[in-house]
């Protein structure tokens, strides 16, 4: 009967031949009729009596009122814009269905989340003008007959930011935020603690980050200049600070989930807190040069002691399910070297120090499973056997999560040759200075997250996609958003998109129309107008 009546719907109004409302990531279904609904000054936006949906209502007023000067208002129930509860199981936790007709707009969801992205696509079907922070006149605020029944591919859809290498203020982290919301990603995975500081106030141990959020002094061109800028530097998040930020990200259905380094990454820390590495006496220094360090932390009792205190405080602090326990890149050396750590070997009845690594990790995930939530750790957590509980992030390719969805782990794809955003993005002559390695839009567009290797049964321990912005060579947000956007929204519509629906061509095309959109977010993403100014300071600089 729907199928019927939307065929006669489409047969009035000539549907199909009119231009494709420019909306990413790309709706699951999306049919477009002839003529458009005006939206005026006087019009209502209705949402069922409930704050989180009412939230969302007001979310919609508060853009649209911005952009056009009026002073819409938000009702409750029926509206000129109506969110509306549905009951229909196939839109799930995060899908929504969005009818415009000559009444108005509809946006039906099981849930407010899935009206936060109903509101996304409607905001994305108005004029561009209406992401405009201030009045825009002359601008007819209408909105296509269209539609839309729409349900993520991937229920994990989310960007990283390193802020150890680079401290990022907390108002661009809530920039950051807006933008993943923009795109319907739900996770931001916030990278707080590396080798060259430590980001996130610990009130137990206070040397955190009043001697490991600062260093002496930063590399200076590339690696192998080794030349260094002789300026110190610092900066951390208060937890009054990360509370502010966790609420803002709650508001626009953003998951948050900490990462705090070990047993490797972790010189900031040794600095602060030097017992908990292989040399009590040794004066460490908070990394100045990037890489991967061969202090890590000692697996003794009083090092697990000071990790489970830590991540206590991480626990309280953060509601997300997932705590990212890193497990990359550390070097066995010191464990090699260590008489306490081979006797802890021989001790555990363990093969060599990568099972030691194993035997951290698993010891750490026995706590945070005991506070009732799931550790993730990168694919290096699957040398010397993976911990019960763990989600793995495989990041040096897929082989660690397709190794990991055949032990029945989850697994969320961060494969570096497609979604690593610190990579050049064209011409490195043309580029501000990066890290190395090449993955273009295309690349990145490219990208499909469920390797064809897995049965269909193995394939569901795949959860998603994100991309992962390391900021070794990102002094600024201005260079973050240059190097995230656009490859960032490629990611996004891979995450949400079905592969069968994904075009890059089509992308490309709606991307341009996006741009304005983003401009009119003050975004600096590569190719923007306001990139001038910032790519000339940049060859200043080199
Ligand atoms: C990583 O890029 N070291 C996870």
């Amino acid at each position: 009967m729907k199928r019927f009546l939307l065929t006669v719907l489409c047969s009035l109004w000539f549907c199909t031949t009119w231009a494709q409302p420019n909306i990413i990531p790309k709706p699951t279904q999306m049919l477009v009729a002839k003529g458009e609904w005006t939206l005026g000054a006087k019009s209502k936006i209705g949402a069922p009596a409930d704050a989180k949906w009412t939230k969302v209502a007001e979310m919609l007023a508060g853009q649209i009122n911005k952009a056009s000067g009026y002073s819409l208002k938000t009702v409750k129930g029926k509206g000129d814009i109506s969110l509306v509860l549905s009951s229909d199981a196939s839109l799930g936790e995060e899908g929504y269905r969005l009818l415009s007709t000559p009444k108005g707009v509809t946006i039906q969801a099981q849930t407010a989340k899935g009206a936060f992205y109903g509101m996304q696509s409607l905001l994305q079907l108005l004029p561009v003008e209406v992401f405009s922070p201030k009045v825009v006149s002359n601008v007819k605020w209408v909105v296509p007959y269209v539609t839309i029944k729409d349900v993520p591919r991937y229920s994990y859809r989310g960007l990283m930011l390193d802020v150890g290498r680079h401290f990022m203020p907390a108002e661009f982290v809530k920039k950051y935020i807006d933008l993943i919301a923009l795109h319907k990603q739900n996770q931001f995975h916030w990278h707080l603690t590396d080798d060259q500081g430590w980001r996130i106030e610990i009130k137990k141990y206070p040397e955190l980050t009043t001697i490991g959020s600062k260093r002496k002094e930063t590399m200076k061109g590339h690696y192998s200049d080794q030349k260094y800028d002789g300026t110190p530097y610092g900066g951390f998040y208060t937890q009054a600070e990360i509370k502010d930020v966790l609420k803002y990200a709650e508001d626009r259905f953003v998951n948050v989930i900490p990462e705090i380094e070990l047993p490797g990454h972790a010189l900031a820390a040794l600095t602060a807190y030097p017992k908990l590495g292989n040399n009590p006496d040794k004066i460490y220094e908070v990394g100045t040069k990037w890489g991967v360090y061969d202090d890590v932390f000692m697996p003794r009792e009083e090092t697990f002691k000071f990790l489970e205190d830590v991540l206590t405080e991480v626990i309280d602090l953060f509601p997300s399910k997932y705590i990212h326990i890193g497990g990359d890149e550390c070097p066995k050396t010191q464990w090699k070297e260590s008489r306490f750590a081979q006797d802890l070997i021989k001790k555990e009845n363990l093969k060599d120090e990568h099972g030691l690594q194993s035997y951290v990790i698993k010891r750490i995930d026995k706590f945070v499973t005991s506070k009732g939530r799931r550790i993730i750790g990168w694919d290096e957590i699957l040398e010397g056997g993976l911990s019960p509980n763990a989600t793995v992030m495989s990041w040096r390719g897929t082989e660690g999560g397709i190794a990991a969805a055949k032990e029945e782990h989850d697994v969320i794809m961060t494969p570096n040759n497609f979604v690593y955003l610190d990579h050049y993005q064209a011409d490195a002559k043309t580029q501000p200075i990066a890290i190395g390695g090449f993955t273009d839009l295309a690349e990145s567009y490219s990208y499909d997250p469920t390797p064809k290797e897995l049965t269909a049964e193995q394939s569901k321990h795949i959860l998603g996609v994100q991309g992962n912005v390391w900021t070794e060579y990102m002094t600024t947000s201005d260079y973050v958003e240059y190097m995230v956007f656009p490859r960032g929204i490629a990611i996004a519509e891979t995450g949400w998109t079905a592969a069968d629906k994904k075009d890059f061509a089509d992308f490309s095309k709606r991307l341009e129309i996006h741009k304005k959109r983003l401009d009119y977010l003050g975004v600096n993403y590569f190719g923007a107008p306001i990139n001038d100014k910032f790519q000339y300071n940049w060859s200043a600089k080199k």
